[in-house]
């Protein structure tokens, strides 16, 4: 199979393939306007590839995901979410001497520079901490140099080092409490957390449950190929934008509620369930309801058409979380009663519903202390390696060039224009 053919008003024009290393067939489409005047129309980009990536492998129908061909059950179960960052971004697991020099360099780096704290006095104390996030990330680069070859590394450094110390100071601000400067002696784990729970009126441990509850989901969102929030930042990088620039446009495409910003969604569906008598069943009802504009967060997914590899880990993450802190969290009853109603509902099977990574994590967000406003932050802590990750492949590309879609244009045709005085 070298080709596909695509016949258009009798003529047959034949078109390149490319298979990847998975056996995925991409037909590349670069010269049918050229050769057709036709171009394809793919709205949502759900059959269309933007790019070919060494970075995370994805099968949707036998829920398969992996980084750098580790599958992810082994990636959560052994590594550290520093070691995770080092593999998206460079391509390989590193040796014990890489990681430490790599880890070492990100706890110098966590500090913000003095003047930036500045910023945070401009908020308002109800303001959402992805805006705080988006806006501080792009303004590190009032402070640090453009990223070149020559920075690249040190302002991926500064990236993945600061992005946590002001997604907990956008915390402290949003309490009223200073804020905690980080401690050198702590992993990138539990220096988020003290920086997030200490205070100054008395000392605070980072329980090693919550520290490897973190690790475990920083791990889990630190990739996942071309969704909406990665392709954003590979187009605003491919227009030559910088790598703060280009994650902070990430930063935003994730906060809608249709992607990263689902997570906070589940937990606000989740209570108004239970405010409403946890009927279950009401809201599946409501949920298959095309006249209702309700829709189960946390549901569904554009590439998996089985369980969502993710979903399956965090599961039993949180029933394990909670058992051991014996937290009761009756909006984690509600939950599984809703996955119960749910997948035994032909509406969800038919269309391959199953909860997706954001339907358990916020179980896990919740036992740590993060308020919910929080949660789309937390997703973009650990989605940062595998942004970073895909705008230096963006940028190394060889082949590399602009995104510039086309499109269909629908419009008025041509017509004479109607000065003022004539409407
Ligand atoms: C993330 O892309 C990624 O990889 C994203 C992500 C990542 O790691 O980066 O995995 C993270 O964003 C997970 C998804 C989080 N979003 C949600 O949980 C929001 C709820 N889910 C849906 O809005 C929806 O499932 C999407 C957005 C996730 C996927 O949308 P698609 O692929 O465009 O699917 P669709 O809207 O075309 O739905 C297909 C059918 C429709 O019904 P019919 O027109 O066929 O009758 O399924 C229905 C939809 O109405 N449907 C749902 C539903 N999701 C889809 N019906 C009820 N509840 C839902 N949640």
């Amino acid at each position: 199979m070298s080709s596909a053919k695509v016949i258009l008003e009798g003529n047959e024009y034949e078109l390149p393939i490319t298979v990847g290393t998975e056996g995925e067939v991409g037909i590349e489409i670069r010269s049918l306007r050229k050769l057709s005047k036709a171009v394809t129309l793919d709205e949502g980009y759900g059959n269309t590839g933007s790019c070919k990536s060494a970075i995370t492998f994805i099968d949707g129908e036998r829920g398969i995901m992996r980084y750098r061909g580790y599958p992810i059950e082994q990636v959560a179960e052994q590594s550290s979410f520093v070691e995770v960052c080092y593999l998206l971004v460079f391509g390989e697991l590193p040796t014990s001497g890489q990681l430490e020099e790599f880890s070492d360099a990100l706890t110098r780096h966590t500090l913000l520079h003095e003047d930036m704290k500045k910023f945070f006095e401009g908020y308002s104390s109800s303001a959402h901490p992805m805006v705080i996030l988006s806006s501080m990330v792009a303004s590190l680069s009032t402070y640090y140099p453009p990223t070149t070859d020559e920075t690249l590394d040190l302002n991926i450094l500064r990236l993945l080092a600061k992005a946590k110390t002001i997604a907990a100071f956008s915390y402290k601000k949003s309490i009223g409490q200073p804020f905690i400067y980080p401690r050198n002696d702590l992993s990138y784990t539990k220096n988020f957390l003290h920086m997030m729970f200490a205070n100054p009126a008395e000392p605070y441990e980072v329980p090693e449950v919550l520290d490897h509850a973190l690790r475990l989901l920083l791990i889990l969102h630190a990739d996942h190929e071309q969704n909406c929030s990665t392709s954003t930042v590979r187009m605003v990088g491919s227009s030559g934008a910088d790598l703060f620039a280009s994650i902070a446009a990430g930063i935003n495409a994730l906060s809608g509620p249709l992607h990263g910003g689902a997570n906070q969604k589940v937990m606000e569906m989740l209570r108004r369930i239970r405010a409403d008598g946890s009927n279950t069943k009401k809201y599946v009802e409501m949920a298959k309801d095309k006249d209702s504009d309700f829709r189960l967060m946390g549901f569904g997914h554009r590439v998996y058409k089985n369980f969502d590899p993710r979903a399956r880990i965090l599961k039993v993450a949180a029933n394990r979380v909670l058992d051991e802190l014996k937290l009761d969290d009756s909006l984690l009853d509600i939950a599984r009663a809703l996955e119960e109603v749910a997948l035994a509902d032909d509406y969800f099977l038919e269309r391959n519903l199953y909860p997706n990574v954001d339907f358990y994590s916020g179980f896990l967000y919740r036992a740590m202390g993060i308020p919910t406003n929080m949660f789309t932050v937390m997703f973009s802590l650990g989605r940062l390696p595998g942004w970073i990750a895909h705008w230096k492949e963006m940028r190394e590309d060889p082949n590399g060039r602009i995104h510039r879609p086309r499109q269909i244009y629908i419009g008025e045709t041509e017509r004479a224009f109607v000065p003022i005085s004539e409407r």
